[in-house]
Parts: structure tokens; sequence; C-alpha cells
């Protein structure tokens, strides 16, 4: 017996270092990008998401900093000074914050090139009205967790849904596309958008998430868009909630328009938590906030679920919102259908990288 425990902890260390030994050391930004020095140590696939982050606080285009086509060029005079207020923001959270990243670009900027320094005029004359916080005592995050999956149709009518193919509209920035997504469980998920000159992808393989589009190799995405494709291709995520998470706790109870909700929070060792918002009176899930870290702060996506609709027995959000500092669009679904047969191949990242 004893023996026999020692081998398979021996095979277990013998796995893990030979994983070690496979997985390469993800490369840094100053190994992939050309003239890099505030952000040097930084994981190579954040640069992107820090740069995005740095845009969205100032409220400005990457030309706001950047020649196009030219972006290890230090040409314009804002690239130069943003290296230097990324220096003092790294300098003002070590000496006055223990090191952590409380300051951030959008602390000070809050989507302005020039931070007010001056606070505003009262608006309209109104007298403050404090919101009072929604009534009743706050139920823990397994009732929260019980009454979603009860209101979905319960974790049977659930766990019945092998596959999901709807079709839809995208609508962003005022015009309409087409839009057909596949989902199968337990994991694997793509969406195709009808582009003029073609189809944009997003899937996610059960493994690995990969965007594509007519015309041009697919990619690999990366490790922070995978996890977030992977947590949309869940299609039992309703009901696996416990153990895709760590743990979960309640969270600050919001409004969100006219809608009382209740919240959780779900934390994973080394990532970023994720939001979600219920219904009070249906349970229903309502917003999900999930975050993409960068070196310098975290951009949010938040996404919006409306129009629940039963179909075999299980409530669907037939229309969803998602959107970033840089953007938004609404996904409205127009026809349902559940476990109709799927390839796996469908979700299959084409080859050629
Ligand atoms: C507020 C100024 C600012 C904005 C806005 C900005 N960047 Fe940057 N960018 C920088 C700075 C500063 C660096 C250098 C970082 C360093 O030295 O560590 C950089 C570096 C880069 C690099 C690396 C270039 C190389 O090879 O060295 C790329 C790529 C890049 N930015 C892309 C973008 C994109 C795309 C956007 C828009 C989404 C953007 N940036 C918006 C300031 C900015
Ligand atoms: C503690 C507050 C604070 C923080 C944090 C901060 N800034 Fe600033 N930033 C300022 C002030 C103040 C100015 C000067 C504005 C003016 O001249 O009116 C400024 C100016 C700038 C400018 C020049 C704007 C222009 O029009 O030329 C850039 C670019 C900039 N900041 C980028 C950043 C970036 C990127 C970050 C995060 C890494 C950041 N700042 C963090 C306060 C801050």
């Amino acid at each position: 017996m004893k023996i026999q425990v020692r081998f398979v902890y021996v095979a277990a260390l013998a796995a893990m270092v030979c994983l070690q030994a496979q997985t390469p050391e993800p490369k840094k930004a100053e190994e992939v990008f050309k003239n890099i020095t505030e952000l040097k140590g930084t994981p190579a696939d954040q640069l992107l998401p820090a740069m995005q982050f740095m845009s969205a606080s100032l409220g400005v285009q990457c030309s706001f900093c950047h020649v196009q086509g030219k972006n290890e060029a230090d040409e314009k005079k804002p690239k130069m000074v943003a290296r230097e207020m990324i220096a003092m923001t790294n300098a003002m959270n070590k000496t006055h914050f223990k090191g952590q990243r409380e300051l951030t670009c959008n602390s000070c900027h809050n989507g302005a090139t020039h931070p007010a320094s001056m606070p505003p005029v009262q608006a309209a004359d109104a007298a403050r009205v404090e919101t009072p916080r929604p009534g009743g005592p706050t139920p823990t995050a397994e009732q929260i967790l019980d009454k979603y999956v009860e209101a979905l149709g319960g974790e049977q009518a659930i766990q019945k849904v092998t596959s999901r193919v709807m079709k839809g509209v995208v609508l962003a920035n005022g015009q309409e596309s087409e839009i057909e997504i596949f989902a199968k469980a337990p994991n694997k998920r793509i969406s195709a958008m009808k582009m003029p000159n073609g189809e944009s992808l997003t899937a996610f393989d059960g493994t690995t998430g990969w965007l594509g589009s007519t015309g041009r190799p697919a990619r690999v995405m990366s490790a922070a868009e995978s996890d977030a494709a992977r947590m949309d291709a869940e299609l039992y995520m309703a009901v696996k909630m416990k153990s895709f998470f760590e743990s979960i706790r309640p969270g600050r109870p919001e409004k969100i328009g006219d809608v009382a909700c209740v919240a959780l929070m779900g934390l994973r060792p080394g990532q970023p938590p994720v939001r979600m918002f219920f219904d009070r009176s249906t349970g229903l899930l309502v917003r999900t906030i999930r975050y993409t870290e960068t070196p310098l702060g975290r951009n949010p996506t938040q996404i919006d679920y409306a129009d629940y609709k039963e179909v075999d027995g299980v409530k669907v959000p037939m229309k969803w919102t998602l959107a970033r500092p840089n953007g938004r669009f609404t996904i409205q679904i127009k026809e349902i259908q559940q476990n109709v047969a799927v390839d796996d191949s469908k979700f299959a990242k084409p080859a050629g990288e």
C-alpha cells in the first residue's frame, strides 16, 4: 500500500517536471518588440493590452503617441512623456501604496490627456440623494448560485443540452452584420460573423482559443484571450461555477438600470477576479465583468445579458452586449436550435499559424 502511494506520488512529480520542461518560458516584451525600456520584463502578450489601457485612460488613439507603422520610433513627445509617467506611477505605487498597483494612469487621467486639477461645479440644482441599498438580507454565495441554476431550469435540464446553434445579428457602430454561433458541450464554441469581404471567426476548440478571418492565417489567442473565450464556451458554466473558480465570494449588491442585483466574485489563483451580478428577484445573470491583466492596470470587459427565453426547458439569453473601454457591440439572436449534431472539426483551427 505504502509503496503504491509512493509510486503514484513519484509518477505525478515526474509528470509535473515533464510538463514544466515542455512549456516554454513566455517571451518578454523586449524580446519581441524593438524599443522597450519601461515595460521590460513584462510578458510580450501583455504589451498590446497595456497600450489599450493607456489609450483608454487618456481617451486617445494609438496615433497620439505613435507614428503609424513605426511603433518603435520615439518621434512623438507624448510617447516620451508616457514613459516618464509609467516610471512615475510605478514609483508612487512603490513608495506610497506598499508596492500594490493602486494608482494607474486612469486614476489621474480618467479619460483625458490633461487631468482635471479642479473639482467641477455642481451640474444641476438638485439635492444629493444617497441611493439606498437594495432591501432585504444579502443571500450567501451558495444561495445566489442555487437560485441561478433553478432560474435557468435546473441542473438536469441544463445538462440535457449537448449543443446549441444560434443565428442572429451583431450591432456595432450603427451597422448590422449576420452572425452564427455553434456551441458544443462541454466547452467548444465558434462564432462566425459575416463581413463584406468574408468571415471573422472567434473560437475555442476545448483547449485553446483562436481567431480567424477570411484571407488571413488564423492565430492562436493570447493566454488571457483564451481564458475569456473558455468562459464563454463553457456550456454548463452555471452548474460548474464551484469547480471553475477556486472560491466564490459575495460582492456588494448593486442596481443595474432599474434592476436590483446581488453580486458574486469568482476568484482563481494568479487570475483577475470575475464579477457577476444576478437579478435579485428572478435569479438570472444580468452582468459579468472580467478583466485582462496588463502591467499598468486592468482592462475591463462587461457583458450584459437580456431577453432570456426558454428553449427545451432551459433559459437562454437571446441578447447580450459586450463593452470594453474602446468599443461595444450587441448580439441579438433570432433563431436557436439545441441538441443538433455538430462535428468536432467545426471548432478546429485551420492549419498554418
Ligand atoms: C500614451 C502614449 C501611448 C499610447 C496612446 C499608445 N502607446 Fe504604444 N507605446 C508607448 C510607449 C511609451 C511605448 C514604449 C514602452 C517602453 O519603452 O517600455 C510603446 C510601445 C509600443 C509598441 C512596441 C514597439 C517596439 O517595437 O518597440 C507597440 C507595438 C505599441 N506601442 C503599439 C501601440 C498601439 C497598437 C496602441 C493603440 C492601441 C498604442 N501603442 C498606444 C506609448 C503609447
Ligand atoms: C498622479 C497623477 C497622474 C498619473 C498617475 C498619470 N499621469 Fe499622466 N499626466 C498627469 C498630469 C498632471 C499631466 C500634465 C497635464 C497638463 O500638462 O495639463 C500629465 C500628462 C500626461 C501626458 C502628456 C499629455 C499631452 O497632452 O501631452 C501623457 C502622454 C501622460 N500624462 C500619460 C500618462 C500615462 C500613460 C500614465 C500611466 C502610466 C499616466 N500619465 C499617469 C498626471 C498623471
